[in-house]
Formats: structure tokens, sequence, C-alpha cells
């Protein structure tokens, strides 16, 4: 039984195959978060510490024992203003002005079977899988606030999901000012965060600190979950490692404002919180309505970082992501952005999608620049119609004549935004986030429409629906380019925009939950300037995100490094471009960004009519190589072999099936020295017991000799080149 609750002990225990979480209901009906990390099968409440401590205050229902304080016990759901002084994971404004409310067990439910979240996205279970809820509800009596706190336990996925809905029973409006989706306490002190931070064009970046006293938060308020942090942290023991160690991981499943925030307590506690954060956010609720916080994802290892990101990627890939292209092979695409940017005609994209055909590329995507009055970025957002002029033929034919080349036709829409230069924003200047009287902030020369009105909504569902129905489109690019600022709605009270970011965030799933069902067969990427809001909320409703417009080999090593930690291979888009680099004027081998390229949802973005017929040749290699590797690399398990912020010399990676019996490992090498050192790195994943051999090559290696001596980093007399060995065992 994955979720049990111990009558006697008043415990609850959630577990799944190695890890364990308890709740314990005490004496008080306080809630108290007595664990989580590997299976233990006993009640960790021993380990509370019942002091008397200056300055951390009783609560009445204790009497006069001051050696119980809500500031020292381990919270399951710590509320500011109640006496834990601790960073909370919710704050209340109650009807009279006061903060806070004091909690306590009121009922609990287990089903078997996986809550739903009306209106988010939620992980789903599939059939066959064990999964189990528990609803556990807490109440304040005097304020009449109700919380109900769900879990989700993946059992066989060792994944548990939490969301909390706040519910106000009393009859005065309240205001809900912080809701953490999970917060969980530890007794340990000396753990190390590790995040992903960056910027446009540098995503998720990998950053470990040690933590120390105080507290460290990491977040976004720029609307989107953005390029700044990624919603995803991990706790690990100082000494853990890629293979070896605790680690826990929290991810929020959310692509809107969010706030990490870790603190080391003054008794070496640690509270780690995830949520929607506080900054723009008051959400008021009138008797009977509740207020639900977005999933977050929990994980635990005892074995360190790769297995952490085993548990992810599993998840993601099966219980996240949704539809055909879930399991189905995605095609190989071109898209024309970096090769012609706005400057193409309907010859131009025909001539690349025949090229593209001859190397055997599946799919033909025209990005940006295809509709209204849009030759550069200052204009045409919103007016989501053909423009003539550039493809005077229209749609259906451009998607036909592609079509008879023998590859897919794809589209780009940036429909959260409009420009000032459009018909949209001359019919419809309301339909833009601006506060009435200010001068509006233009970004990209660009405003971003109100998706918290029903009105915007429906019009932009309409309008793309005319484009899809227009021609054979089989694939859609969701792009947004700029971050929300001075934001106001005339739908909304003018108390009520305390609640604007994260309807405007639910608008969003609205919308891509109506296009995605009434287009099940079209593959939707996602996109914000690359990877601005690389999130689990929009994996869930496309298979893909464009991972960094940054395309250079050499800084996708890192931004695919630190993606790798919480999102699996094939949910990056992940393209080969023309040399110089149009980012860093880098010059690196074909060879070596097809290598890099491959580990993702593979493309190309280039002018292919101006390649050489040798660089066609090759371009078709690496096309038929992905392909031919296609599931081993979307289905594997992924290791990371260096760590680029370390390994200065070379980068390297490995993917293994899960049956073991094959692995494809890559190597750049990032640096290149005279007189080269002699450098080995260790495979991993491997069956020690087993034989491998290199395709074509009849000399044997064991498993356990690729693992604990390991293979040699080839001499090279170049910067930047790449390898691939592709082990398989022998028969
Ligand atoms: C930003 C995207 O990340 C690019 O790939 C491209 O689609 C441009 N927008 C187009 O404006």
């Amino acid at each position: 039984m994955a979720i049990r609750f111990s009558e006697e002990q008043q415990v609850f225990y959630l577990t799944t195959q190695q890890s364990e979480y308890q709740i314990k209901i005490d004496q008080y009906g306080h809630a108290l978060h007595s664990y989580y990390g590997a299976k233990v099968d006993q009640d960790m409440s021993y380990l509370f510490s019942y002091e008397n401590r200056g300055f951390s205050g009783n609560p009445d229902v204790v009497g006069k024992d001051r050696t119980y304080s809500l500031d020292v016990l381990p919270q399951e759901y710590p509320v500011f203003g109640m006496g834990d002084y601790r960073q909370p994971a919710l704050e209340i404004e109650n009807h009279d002005g006061s903060y806070g409310v004091e909690l306590t067990y009121d009922s609990h439910e287990i089903k078997m079977e996986k809550y739903q979240l009306e209106g988010l996205p939620a992980a789903y279970q599939n059939s066959g899988e064990s999964v189990s809820t528990l609803e556990l509800n807490l109440y304040d009596a005097i304020s009449k606030i109700k919380v109900q706190l769900l879990y989700g336990v993946f059992e066989e996925k060792d994944i548990i999901t939490r969301a909390v809905t706040i519910t106000n029973m009393g009859s005065g409006k309240v205001n809900v000012l912080k809701a953490d989706s999970a917060s969980l306490d530890y007794a340990d002190k000396d753990f190390d965060v590790i995040h992903f931070h960056g910027r446009h064009n540098m995503e998720r970046q990998y950053e470990r600190l040690s933590l120390k006293n105080g507290a460290f938060s990491i977040g976004s308020h720029r609307g989107t979950s953005s390029h700044q942090h990624n919603p995803f942290i991990i706790l690990s023991d100082s000494e853990t490692t890629e293979s070896h160690g605790n680690c826990y991981g929290m991810m929020l499943m959310y692509s809107g404002n969010f706030l990490a925030t870790i603190e080391k307590s003054q008794y070496n506690q640690v509270r780690a919180g995830i949520g929607i954060g506080s900054r723009g956010f008051r959400y008021s609720l009138a008797h009977g309505e509740s207020f639900t916080a977005p999933e977050a994802i929990l994980s635990y290892s005892a074995n360190g970082l790769e297995e952490l990101s085993h548990h992810y990627h599993q998840f993601i890939q099966k219980n996240v992501v949704r539809g055909k292209f879930r399991d189905q092979r995605r095609p190989v695409l071109i898209n024309n952005w970096e090769a012609t940017y706005f400057d193409f005609t309907e010859q131009k994209l025909i001539d690349i999608a025949r090229d593209a055909a001859g190397v055997g590329i599946e799919l033909l995507v025209m990005d940006d620049g295809w509709f209204g009055k849009r030759d550069s970025d200052t204009s045409g957002l919103g007016d989501w119609q053909v423009n003539l002029e550039k493809i005077p033929n229209g749609l259906k034919q451009l998607a036909d004549t592609v079509n008879k080349e023998g590859l897919k036709f794809g589209i780009w829409f940036e429909p959260e935004m409009v420009s000032e230069d459009s018909d949209m924003y001359r019919k419809h200047p309301e339909w833009s986030i601006n506060i009435p009287g200010r001068p509006g902030i233009r970004s990209r020369d660009q405003y971003v429409l109100d998706f918290t009105r029903q009105d915007v909504r429906d019009h932009l569902v309409g309008a793309i629906t005319e484009v899809l129905d227009s021609a054979n489109i089989e694939y859609v690019k969701w792009d947004m380019n700029r971050s929300l600022s001075n934001v106001f709605s005339e739908s909304l009270e003018s108390h009520e925009h305390g609640k604007f970011y994260h309807l405007y965030i639910l608008g969003l799933y609205e919308v891509l939950e109506r296009l995605t069902s009434a287009y099940p067969d079209v593959l939707f990427e996602g996109c914000s300037g690359g990877g601005g809001r690389f999130d689990a909320g929009m994996l869930y409703y496309t298979p893909q995100i464009w991972t960094s417009d940054d395309t250079d080999a050499v800084e996708r090593l890192r931004i695919q490094h630190g993606t790798s930690f919480g999102y699996p291979t094939r949910t990056n888009g992940s393209h080969v471009s023309a040399v110089p680099n149009h980012q860093t004027s880098r010059i690196t081998p074909l060879n070596t960004r097809g290598i890099v390229a491959m580990s993702g949802s593979f493309g190309y973005e280039l002018d292919i009519t101006k390649l050489t017929q040798a660089e066609k040749d090759e371009v078709a290699e690496q096309v038929e190589m992905f392909k031919s590797y296609y599931n081993l690399i979307h289905e594997g398990l992924y290791y990371r072999l260096t760590n680029p912020w370390e390994n200065e010399s070379f980068t390297a990676w490995q993917i293994v099936s899960n049956d073991k019996k094959e692995t494809l490992v890559s190597l750049v090498r990032t640096r290149q020295y005279a007189n080269d050192p002699i450098a080995i790195f260790r495979l991993k994943g491997l069956d020690p017991q087993q034989i491998y051999q290199l395709d074509g090559e009849e000399k044997e290696y064991t498993g356990a000799a690729l693992m604990a001596s390991g293979w040699p980093v080839p001499q090279t007399n170049q910067e930047y080149q790449a390898f691939t060995y592709h082990f398989v065992c022998k028969e």
C-alpha cells in the first residue's frame, strides 16, 4: 500500500519503490513533516526536538509547556504569523486584516487514483500504473479557512506530486498572499543547493553552492518561468556526486511566476519551499471560493544526481507529456529562421524544402514573418493572416508544394503578443496589457495580450484555428518573446489585480488545451525566445521546447548539461545551425554540430541550399544516424559523464538502452592543448558482466572494464572535434 495511515502512531506513510515520506498528526492536531528520504519504516518523530527555547513561542493549546514550539517543529505546511518564524508556505490576510491561520487536522481520504487539478496541468496516471492520492484536510476554525493538501504517490516512478487547495469557508473576504505548492523540512544541515540560472541565449546553467545560514532563493516575476531561473531545484548532501549520495528534487509544473526558497534556520534545520511566490500575488477569496496552487513534482534518490535525473526524465516522458508524439518518432525538421530571418519568399522556402528532402529531412518549419505586415520585428503581431506578398499562392498551396517535395509543413505563431503597428492593435488597443494613464513598456517593440480575458482567448483560438484549417499544417511553434510588465486588465476589479499573473497563465493553459485537443495530430513545440519558458507546465501541452536561441554547439553543451538534470532529451528542440555561428561567431565542424544536436529533438536551422554537396552528404549521414539511434536516444537513460563547468578539455555524455545492450557515447573536445595530456573517461550504466563491441569491430570489452577503467579521450589537433562510440552487446 503506497499510502498508509497508522491510527496508532497518527502517521501517514507515503512510499514509493525507494523513498518514504511521513506526516505526523501530533496530539494537538498539527501536521508535522517528519521525514522524506530512503525507506526507514519507522515513525521518525523521535527526532523532533522539544526544548525550552527563548523567543520561540508556544501556542495556547499546549498550556504552560514551553518545550512545544511551531518555530522548531518541522511543519508540513508552515503558516506565517502563528509563531513559526521560518519562511512560510502559506500567508493569509484575514477578513479583519490580521495575518495567519492555525491549521489542524480535520479529515483525510486515501484514493487509489491520481487527483487532477482544474485548469492546471497535472501529472497523469497510465493504465496499469500504481498511483494513489492522499487528501489531507486541515482547518482553521476561527478564520474558517480550509487547506487541502494533495499528494500523488507514483510508486514505480519514485515520484510524489503535491498540490494545495485553499478554500474560504468564512463569510468575509480573505487574501491569499502566498501559497507554496510544497514545503519540506529537514533536520540535516550540510546541504548543497543545485539550481539552473541563466539569461536569454544561455539558459539553465548549472550552479551548486553550499547552503549557509539565512535563505537562498531563485524565482521569476516576469510572467513566465523565465530564462533567468528554472522552476527546479535540487538539495543534496554535500558529498553527493552523480552516482552516490542523497538528493532531493523539487520541480514546479507551472509556466509563470515562481519562487523557490531554501532556508537554514537558527537551529540548523533546512526548509525548502516552491510555489507561485508572493511578488505581485494577492488572491482574494470570497465565501466559498478556492485557490489551487500548481503541482510540484518531488523525487528522492539515495544514489546520486543521475538517478534523480532518471526519475524526472521517465516521469516527464510518460506522465507529463501527452498525445501521440509522446511515444511516436518526431520528424527531423528544418527551420528557416537562421537561414533567412524575415527575408524569405515562397520560392525560397520551396527551395529549402527540396534540398532538405534530398537529405532525408522530414518537416519544413516556416518561422516568423509569414503573416500580416511583418518584415521586421516591429510590426504585424496579432494579424494572423498570410502575407500574400511573401506567399502569393497562399498557405494551402505552399503546404501542398512542400508536401509534394516529401516534407511535412509547420508554422510559427506568437499568439500572446501584439505589435502596435498591427490591425489588431489599431482595432483593440484594450486587448494589450497596459496600465491606463501610464505610458506602456515596449519590449522587442511589442505588447503582451491580456490572456485573462475570455474574448481575447476566443479570438486567438479562432484565428489560429482558421490558419490550421486552411492548409495541411502538421507542426506549430508557439513562441513568446517578452516578459510581462505593468500588468492590468479591464476584466478585473481594482482589488483583483493580485490575481493577474496567475489568471494569465490559466488563460494560456486554456488556449493551449483547446488547440492541442482540437489538433491531436499536430506537433506543438514550445518556445519563449528559446528556453524562456522551459518547464513541466508547458511540456504538458507541447512535447518539446526550443532549448535556446543560442545554437552554438559549444555553448549548447552547457545548456544541455543543465537542462538534463530535470528534463529528458526528447523535450529539447535542438538544431544544427550555420557557421560562423550567429550568436557567438564560433566555427565548429559540421560533425560536432550534428553530434551535439542529436541529443534532442533533432533538426537543422540553416540555409541548406547554400551547403556544398560534400556538406549535404554529411547532413544526409547525420539524419540517417539520428533516425537509426532514435529509440536509443529518446527512450534510453541519459548519463552526464563530465561536468562542463569543471572539465575544460572535453564534455562527454552517454545514453544507455533500458536493457543495457546498447549505448551511444558522445564527446566534444572543448579545448585543444599542445602535446595533449592523456585523459580517460568512464562509462556508466552498462552491465559489468556483458561483453561490448564497437560497431564494425571485433575487439571485445567487458562492461566492467568500460565502467571501472574507462575509454581514452581521443587526441585531436583541432579544437571542437567531436566523437561518438556506439557499443553493442555481443550476441
Ligand atoms: C525567438 C525564437 O526563439 C526564434 O527561434 C525565432 O522563432 C524568433 N523568435 C522569431 O521571431
